[in-house]
């Protein structure tokens, strides 16, 4: 959303399916000022995921609909629009929310669903994606917030963080090497988008008034030799 002068805190939807780290990371960042939002609703599509008891110690609205009640996608995720629009929500964050989102569902909320994956995309699209990323040998992995199109992680990228891949990883340790940097770089993609920073332009998302990105390459493994740097 390109807002400039906004007063109201930005209404964040939060779509989860498991435990909900990257959940509480904006629980977290919300509280803290350091996202100009407050989320207006927790939704999970599953009864035991964790989110739900994390949104339940934060006081924030929370609920279960549960997509096994529909027999049509279709079906579930116009429920899921409805209760978002019921709360006014003007942002939607898939936090680890395991459903494909249809037409339907972008069509009511355009260039206003954000998503998480914890790969360098175009890289490692999909699930089981640092494991994936460990077993093809890859130096560096790391995590993508991109907003939501018709595709499977497809969309506009946001932000990335990259990290090394190490020797000895495997894909637990990977994963939270990856996940560390997860929880920083969602709020930090949700403020910029309730500051009004982002653009979209085709695929290319422009973040205004962006300091200079560092222009020095990251090289792993390191080159210690100084005949060889
Ligand atoms: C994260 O790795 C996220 O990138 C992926 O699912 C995982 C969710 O973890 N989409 P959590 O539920 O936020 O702890």
């Amino acid at each position: 959303m390109i807002n400039g002068n906004r007063v109201e805190k930005l209404r964040i939807g939060v779509l989860a399916s498991g435990g909900g780290t990257n959940l509480q990371s904006i629980i977290d960042a919300c509280a803290a000022g350091k996202i100009h939002g407050r989320i207006v609703r927790v939704l999970c599509n599953n009864p035991d995921a964790g989110a739900l008891q994390r949104a339940e110690k934060a006081g924030l609205s929370h609920c279960c609909i549960n997509h096994r009640d529909f027999e049509r996608r279709e079906d579930f995720d116009q429920a899921v629009v409805g209760q978002l629009q019921q709360d006014g929500v003007e942002l939607v964050v898939l936090a680890g929310f395991m459903r494909i989102i249809g037409k339907a569902f972008l069509d009511a909320f355009p260039g206003r669903i954000m998503n998480i994956h914890p790969a360098l995309l175009p890289s490692f699209p999909g699930l089981h994606v640092q494991k994936k990323a460990l077993d093809y040998g890859a130096r560096f992995a790391g995590c993508t917030v991109h907003f939501v199109d018709g595709g499977v992680d497809t969309g506009p990228i946001i932000v990335q963080a990259v990290v090394p891949v190490l020797d000895d990883d495997t894909e637990d340790s990977l994963s939270a090497r990856i996940l560390e940097q997860e929880h920083r770089i969602y709020p930090y993609a949700i403020e910029l988008f309730a500051q009004g920073q982002l653009k979209i332009e085709g695929r290319r998302v422009k973040v205004l008034s962006q300091p200079d990105t560092p222009s020095q390459a990251l090289i792993n493994p390191p080159i210690f030799s100084s005949s060889l740097s």
